[in-house]
């Protein structure tokens, strides 16, 4: 089969029976794929993590980390949750396809092993592999574009990280799923991703900027939103993006959106948004300690700026020493403190 029409890739095999690893083993190297055996679940998961895999095929039954486990434990890592995995097992009842599928697996397959169920296996999760790690390049272009906005002006550099585990850390204390999480933590990341389109004379003006300028600023919202549009893995990231710098009393832009209407997601980015921007120095403002930037929030708050209920989660986490502190430095309380987002 070598040199026919199969794609070429990267297969770790675990199984602890080196008889059944190896059928496995021959029938996959004379079908061209490059092969990596273990023979437990800990050593399986070395295995993965050192030849980044397109595909695992994974023996159930082993000692010590069966592989329902192995499977779990890839699947919950961001770095491998992608790579499929394939269950091989000699159990095929209801409840073992069930536990599988928990774990996150992504097929079956019961010994004695089928060669061409192997083969069609093998080949139509390499594909789909394939086309996610495409899925993948895309977001990684959008993820270090980012970057490059932040490295355009030195002084929000790490705010986009910063930013990301700010919000995932409000998140978590309100119990959103996973999933809402994920979305938080990369639209966090990705918020001002429309300031590509902003010139450097605006975004860097060491002054204040005038209405005009304000105004054009203001586009990086909708620019960002529209940028995330074309990326199927970013669409729900867009609220964010989009509505990162509503305020609840509808003084904010783009939309003045008011109360409810602000989604959840975009209302802890805004809440987090200034207190970064308060607590690091930007070219137009000094930094403020932590506790003035939160007293700031605060009094936002009670002004009908922002959600007190997301403040005051932001306000115990950085007591509880649970939030990562930013420097600190003069804590001047500038006139208008939402005046320092832009
Ligand atoms: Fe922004």
């Amino acid at each position: 089969m070598v040199g026919t029409c199969q794609p070429n890739g990267t297969v770790v095999i675990v199984d602890d029976t080196d008889v059944s690893a190896d059928v496995l083993r021959r029938h996959l190297v004379a079908d061209g794929y490059d092969v990596k055996v273990a023979y437990d679940g800990a050593s399986g998961l070395e295995t993965v993590r050192q030849s980044s895999p397109d595909l695992v095929l994974l023996d159930v039954m082993m000692p010590g980390m069966n592989g329902f486990e192995v499977c779990r434990r890839l699947k919950a890592d961001p770095v491998t949750r992608l790579t499929p995995v394939v269950l091989v097992t000699t159990l095929d009842t209801a409840d073992d396809r069930i536990e599988g599928t928990e774990a996150g697996a992504d097929d079956f397959l019961t010994k004695p092993i089928d060669v061409r169920q192997l083969r069609a296996r093998v080949r139509a999760l390499l594909s789909v592999k394939h086309f996610t790690d495409d899925l993948d390049s895309a977001e990684e272009v959008i993820l270090n574009l980012a970057r490059t906005i932040e490295a355009r002006d030195p002084s929000t550099v790490g705010h986009c990280e910063r930013l990301a585990t700010y919000a995932t850390a409000i998140g978590v204390e309100l119990a959103l799923s996973p999933a809402e999480l994920r979305v938080l933590h990369r639209g966090a990341f990705l918020h001002d991703v429309g300031k590509i389109a902003i010139p450097d004379a605006i975004l860097l003006k060491p002054g204040r900027l005038t209405a005009d300028e304000f105004e054009i600023m203001k586009r990086h919202t909708t620019v960002g939103e529209l940028l995330c549009a074309d990326f199927r893995a970013l669409r729900s990231v867009r609220p964010i993006v989009r509505h990162h710098h509503e305020h609840l009393n509808g003084s904010g832009y783009p939309d003045g959106l008011v109360g409810a209407e602000i989604p959840l997601l975009p209302r802890i980015v805004g809440v987090v948004d200034v207190f970064d921007a308060l607590t690091m120095p930007r070219p137009y403002k000094s930094a403020l300690s932590s506790v003035a930037a939160l007293e700031c929030l605060r009094d936002e708050a009670t002004r009908g700026l922002h959600d007190p209920t997301l403040v005051g989660i932001l306000i115990a986490l950085h007591e509880s020493g649970q939030l990562e502190r930013p420097t600190a430095s003069t804590p001047r309380l500038p006139a208008n403190p939402a005046g320092v987002l832009r």
